[in-house]
């Protein structure tokens, strides 16, 4: 059995969580004396967004040295006592690797701009102009505008899914394999437990790089989102090539055990699971509700079709540092808080790795950053809301600033309430966060219950009524109460959304709306 199995993941977006020398920037070392709340909140796998050296063109998704630790983040030793006292906790350590490009601070692409001759000019996707002097093919950046820039001393264009600031490099040429498998083997050396890949559907792009085939009508000035979504995106996404690099990443020395979990944001359910097995990875992240409107049939019927395309292949998040949080886009309030913990507890009883995300333990709503204090490079541009509300300072206690730092923050939000910490939830046992901490134990307690067929049972639209094993999972997303059938049998409660006093029910239960519940068989 893989040791993820039955493991319960967290994302840390290192930026915010916890500040230890008053900079107003979270570090290793403010990360490592939180690490206690994840131990007892029952998490495994502490995954922590991008912490290498970088001008944070976005914020760390733009590494200028692989291979080290940005000041503003802490050194090497921190990071080494942060995986020690991890390891001593029982926590294992997934860090993001991001391979799809570079910053264009980074040496190699430095190189390749001061000499075009230098083997890092074929680490990176130059190409001359097309014939109008225009870019080379009509492929469009996911931060807005033509995927190409022109270098301009030399005439030719380099090619960016990203920003400009973030040129792609070309997995084609073995002299980048060969780079690459020397970080993973650096940080696998030192005590990574696994690598969560950014855009790992992207890294090989069609050799003769052709046009996109454009499947709409672009809008009226349309936004960054809508122009990419109006192209097929058949030759810079989901080539098959990706998975040879996946393959060769799972062969590398001490990587056989650790988790690779890729960010296939594609929605496409076939192919994300072609990536899980032979495809290399072990684990893709799942997207299905990302940026979609409220919607508790389709939200169902999404999880069912990802989930049975490839049972244990998908580590199941509905929050991360680039969306706004669950309860926000998912109606506000205590409704957003209900639907998002009723779906969460769905995922939570599924096979795979469930991911939560900073403050998602505490159901946070998006903070309110004003425009002024907008940080996001590409906030405004690819996003309706920008990325600032969800990665606002995490609330330790009601102390300034939430206890986050001593220091000004380093993105300026209004402030949280009293009764959103992590401090004021750990003293009510009525909190969100106490029944996180419950429904991760029920995940761990029933784990060997939940062996065996998944199999999703007869339910009316917008419920889920899943059986895992022996264990009976039952959401309903839907605003009405519903009559839910259950199996023939005895069934005992485990774990209620609403914390009921519920008997054993037999032949059928009436879930009230946007509730959740976990039964096994008698
Ligand atoms: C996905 C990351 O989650 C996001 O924050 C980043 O902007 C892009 N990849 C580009 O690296």
């Amino acid at each position: 059995m893989k040791w993820w199995t039955d493991a319960v993941g967290y994302e840390v977006y290192i930026r915010s969580f916890a500040d230890s020398n008053g900079d107003g920037i979270g570090d290793f070392a403010g990360l490592t004396s939180r690490l206690d709340h994840l131990a007892w909140l029952g998490i495994d796998v502490v995954w922590v967004t991008p912490f290498y050296p970088s001008p944070q063109a976005d914020f760390g998704y733009d590494v200028s040295d692989y291979t080290g630790v940005d000041p503003a983040y802490g050194n090497l030793g921190d990071f080494d006592r942060f995986v020690g006292r991890a390891h001593e906790l029982g926590l294992r350590v997934m860090i993001d690797i991001v391979p799809n490009h570079t910053s264009s601070d980074h040496p190699w692409f430095r190189q390749a701009l001061a000499d075009p001759s230098s083997p890092q000019r074929q680490y990176y996707i130059f190409r001359p102009p097309a014939p109008d002097g225009g870019p080379p093919n009509n492929w469009l950046s996911h931060f807005g505008g033509p995927a190409w820039t022109r270098d301009e001393a030399s005439g030719e264009y380099y090619c960016h899914l990203f920003l400009p600031d973030q040129p792609d490099l070309d997995w084609a040429n073995p002299a980048v394999r060969t780079e690459f498998d020397a970080i993973l083997g650096f940080w696998l050396e030192r005590g990574a437990d696994g690598f969560r890949i950014d855009v790992a559907h992207a890294l090989s792009k069609h050799p003769d790089l052709p046009d996109n085939p454009q499947n709409r009508p672009l809008p009226p000035d349309p936004t960054p989102g809508q122009a990419f979504a109006a192209f097929d995106h058949a030759h810079d996404l989901g080539q098959e090539a990706s998975n040879d690099i996946y393959r060769r990443w799972k062969s590398l020395p001490g990587a056989e055990s650790a988790v690779l979990v890729g960010e296939v944001y594609i929605q496409d359910v076939e192919k994300s699971a072609s990536y899980m097995g032979v495809g290399g990875l072990d684990l893709c992240l799942f997207f299905g509700l990302n940026r979609r409107p409220w919607d508790a049939t389709a939200f169902v019927d999404e999880i069912r079709e990802w989930s049975e395309a490839s049972p244990d292949g998908f580590a199941w998040t509905i929050a991360s540092h680039d969306e706004n949080r669950p309860p926000t886009r998912f109606g506000g309030g205590d409704l957003g808080r209900a639907r998002a913990l009723a779906i969460w507890t769905l995922l939570g009883s599924l096979p795979g790795l469930p991911f939560l995300y900073q403050g998602e333990e505490l159901a946070l709503e998006d903070a309110h950053v004003s425009p002024e204090h907008v940080q996001d490079p590409v906030g405004h541009e690819a996003y309706a809301e920008g990325r600032d509300p969800c990665r606002t300072p995490m609330p330790w206690d009601a102390t300034a600033h939430g206890g986050f730092t001593t220091g000004e923050p380093w993105l300026t939000s209004a402030p949280r309430r009293p009764e959103e910490t992590v401090e004021a939830q750990r003293r009510d046992p009525g909190s969100h966060l106490h029944l996180f901490q419950d429904l991760i134990a029920t995940r761990k307690r029933l784990a060997d219950r939940r062996r065996g067929v998944v199999e999703w049972l007869p339910a009316p639209p917008g419920v889920a009524l899943l059986l895992t094993g022996s264990v009976l999972t039952m959401a309903n997303l839907d605003d009405r109460p519903v009559t839910v059938q259950l199996p023939a049998g005895d069934w005992q409660p485990e774990f209620d959304t609403r914390r009921g006093d519920l008997p054993d029910v037999r032949s059928n239960v009436q879930l009230p709306p946007a509730s959740a519940r976990v039964y096994t068989a008698v």
